[in-house]
């Protein structure tokens, strides 16, 4: 059960060639999927074989395999982690009953919502960061965004298998229509803000990969205790992909820090634009920006949409399975920011409608042990300078804080503060065109842009000095 079928035309491990229905409806997507692909996906590398990891089993262990592939000849296929036998519902008004191995009609409505909505956003990233291939700082660079572009094609096929499979009519439209929106466009946009923002250099796509796809690992994780069977199995295995993503944006931007102190010990200075580094308060200000806008993905501090998703038993907090208490959380509270005037203050509320903010508690505390590493990699150049995640409240559009301006150290300031200081706090025009001009492609085997070190180690085994992606 945990190999997957190669030998059919969309590779499985759900037993499509058993139900009939189902593989039509999934064949007559493919081809639409490869035309969205081929106009929307990597610009200008489609015929080039880049070495990619393909799964071949859902087995924790060594489910990958390694090698040269054309993307539009990429097998995405359906994976699902194993049935766990006997699992029930882990919290809310259903906890203990059996999970649904059907969607309950009651939720209907609600689930095919929030697998539409996660579903957005994997081809919109695609289509965010189609055109940074020309730009790459390296072969390897290159190789591990098309490794990102491809698989979240397939945690897009991941989604329409779920839509498809359980939801009919509606969700074969649904399935039609996450191939017709478009990341940015004025008419028919993806769902979600960040989504809709540009990814126009791979400094904001590091920043992406880091901050935006973990809003995706902590909405994963909470689907994943869903007592919806199949949209749990199939949110655990797009989360063991999703690691090489987060994986991506970390080590990433830990080579851009790691590069700017070699740049900066060497010159003594922190001015490092005249020798084509990247200085710590740009880099700072990208946080700032990247952070925050992944903040709101997470919602308002209070909503009755999560309170009934969690009720419902449809989306549970990040590891529930492993939390102490009574998972129904009817009398309990829990801590949330409050604004005093201009002071920003806590007060307990209801835990249920809470939920939005307890996951972003801990997508912080998670976000922040990555700086921790990078500001361990500042340290060890003898540099006194730190990275930090700006307040919470910083730069947000969504929620309690979408009615003040908040500096990144927390405080409330005025209009007129504000304005003075944003263009300390943000990326400026002035940042957008000095980083745009270091994006020169580099594309010698083994070579690396100057902004950016060279990663402690290749791709599977492989050398630096690997030819990821055959460009001749
Ligand atoms: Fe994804
Ligand atoms: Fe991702």
């Amino acid at each position: 059960m945990a190999g997957i079928d190669y030998s059919e035309r969309i590779p499985n491990n759900v037993g499509l060639s058993d139900n009939r229905r189902l593989q039509r409806a999934l064949e007559d997507w493919q081809p639409k999927f490869l035309d969205w692909w081929m106009e929307m996906g990597p610009n200008g590398f489609q015929a080039k074989e880049t070495y990619l990891r393909t799964a071949v089993s859902v087995d924790a262990q060594g489910w990958a395999q390694f090698d040269y592939v054309k993307m539009p000849e990429y097998r995405w296929g359906l994976f699902l982690a194993e049935r766990e036998p006997g699992r029930t519902i882990g919290f809310g008004d259903h906890m203990g009953a059996p999970a649904w191995q059907d969607v309950p009609r009651e939720y209907r409505g609600v689930l095919r919502r929030l697998i539409v909505t996660q579903g957005d956003t994997e081809p919109a990233s695609v289509e965010q960061q189609r055109h940074l291939g020309q730009t790459c700082p390296s072969l390897y660079d290159l190789r591990n965004l098309f490794q990102i572009n491809v698989e979240e094609g397939r945690h897009l096929w991941a989604m329409v298998y779920l839509l498809d499979a359980y939801f009919g009519r509606d969700g074969r439209e649904e399935s039609e229509a996450l191939l017709q929106r478009r990341s940015g466009d004025r008419d028919k946009p993806r769902i979600l803000g960040a989504f809709n923002e540009k990814t126009p250099d791979w400094l904001s796509y590091l920043m992406f990969t880091y901050f935006t796809d973990r809003d995706g690992k902590y909405q994963l994780a909470s689907l994943a205790e869903s007592g919806f069977d199949p949209l749990s199995r199939t949110c655990r295995f797009m989360l063991t992909e999703e690691a090489h993503h987060l994986f991506v944006g970390e080590a990433g931007i830990g080579r851009v820090v790691q590069r700017t102190c070699e740049l900066m010990r060497e010159s003594r200075t922190d001015d490092l634009r005249r020798l084509g580094g990247i200085d710590l308060a740009t880099l700072q200000r990208y946080i700032n920006f990247h952070y925050s806008v992944s903040l709101d993905l997470f919602g308002s501090e209070i909503s009755t949409n999560a309170a009934n998703f969690y009720t419902m038993g449809l989306k549970g907090r990040f590891e529930e399975g492993k939390k102490r208490d009574d998972h129904r959380l009817k009398d309990t509270t829990y801590s949330l920011n409050e604004l005093d005037g201009d002071r920003i203050t806590a007060r307990e509320a209801p835990a249920l409608p809470s939920l939005n903010e307890r996951l972003r508690d801990d997508y912080i505390a998670d976000c922040q042990r990555g700086l921790d590493r990078w500001n361990q990699i500042i340290e060890k150049h003898g540099i006194g300078q730190e990275l930090r995640l700006p307040h919470r409240g910083f730069h947000r559009a969504i929620g309690l804080f979408a009615e003040v301006k908040v500096s990144p150290d927390g405080r409330v300031v005025s209009e007129a503060e504000w304005d003075a200081k944003k263009h300390e706090w943000l990326p400026t025009e002035a940042d957008e065109r000095y980083i745009q001009s270091l994006m020169q492609p580099v594309t010698q085997i083994g070579r690396f842009a100057n902004w950016i070190a060279p990663p402690a180690r290749g791709v599977n085994g492989r050398p630096i000095d690997f030819e990821y992606v055959r460009l001749a």
